[in-house]
């Protein structure tokens, strides 16, 4: 995979990044998150009360178990689902108090999200799930976007598929689809569930550097993963168990 090439891509957006608005505050604030899932029989408490911050330019790692409570972690801050109790503010955003449609536009202009089971359009080509995203945000002309969208799946080493269905492709291809759909925007947040999960350690390595190169020019990545494998090159690891953070490593780590 050659250098990414998002900057050329993204130059005509002109979009405020969030990270400009507050210089060295938190960019993300989550402040006694609280999930249950009700049903008419039982009540299950997947987050217990999640408190952190995040700052510009930070790639952080959420790590844990199956069933920690990430991916509820995850559709809190993207304000995929709403949470029981608790607050989360992004960009001075009450992200918490979203209903669906504000909610959908706000992530389209701010956040690029990475869902665990992908979210692609079943009957669209991959190229077109790329499309997508970008004409919902209305950041580029029809043949821009076309040619943006092809740089983005040329990076994810996809592009020879661009207009296969997702349902023609293996699981990491649909995942780095799903990455490239993420990207469309040029989000300043990224926020991935286990965005390397279905991928061979060469390609998620290749991803992870994408990732770092982000980072590196300001935006601002929130992963969770239940994959211990950069630990080390998070620049900060939570670790989430039972729907809680916890000082204790989760999985063996070398010191
Ligand atoms: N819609 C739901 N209804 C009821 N319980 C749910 C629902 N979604 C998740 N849960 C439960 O909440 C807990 C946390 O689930 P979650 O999907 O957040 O875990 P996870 O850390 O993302 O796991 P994995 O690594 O397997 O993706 C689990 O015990 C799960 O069974
Ligand atoms: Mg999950």
């Amino acid at each position: 995979m050659g250098v990414f090439k998002l900057t050329s891509a993204s130059t005509n957006i002109h979009h405020r990044r969030i990270s400009d608005l507050e210089p060295g505050k938190p960019l993300i604030r989550i402040r006694g998150v609280r999930k249950s899932y009700k049903s008419a029989a039982s009540e299950f408490l997947a987050l217990a009360g999640i408190d952190f911050d995040v700052f510009p330019g930070e790639l952080i790692g959420i790590l844990g178990k199956s069933g920690a409570g990430k991916t509820t972690l995850v559709n809190m801050i993207t304000a995929t689902d709403h949470l029981t109790a608790g607050e989360i503010w992004v960009g001075g955003v009450a992200v918490h108090k979203l209903r669906e449609n504000p909610a959908a536009a706000w992530r389209g202009k701010n956040l690029g999200v990475v869902y665990q089971s992908f979210h692609l359009i079943p009957s669209l080509s991959l190229i077109q799930n790329v499309m997508l995203a970008m004409d919902f945000n209305g950041n580029y002309t029809p043949l821009r976007s076309r040619e943006c969208a092809l740089d983005l799946l040329s990076e994810m080493e996809i592009a020879e598929h661009a207009y296969k269905l997702p349902g023609d492709i293996s699981g990491g291809q649909q995942q780095r689809v799903a990455i490239a759909r993420a990207l469309a925007n040029d989000p300043p947040i990224l926020v991935a569930d286990e965005p390397t999960g279905r991928l061979d350690s060469a390609t998620a390595d290749t991803i992870f550097s994408i990732f770092e190169k982000l980072c590196s020019r300001g935006h601002t990545i929130l992963m969770v993963s239940h994959d211990p494998s950069f630990f080390r090159r998070y620049s900060r690891v939570l670790w989430i168990a039972d729907g809680k953070l916890t000082d204790e490593p989760q999985f063996p780590v070398e010191e």
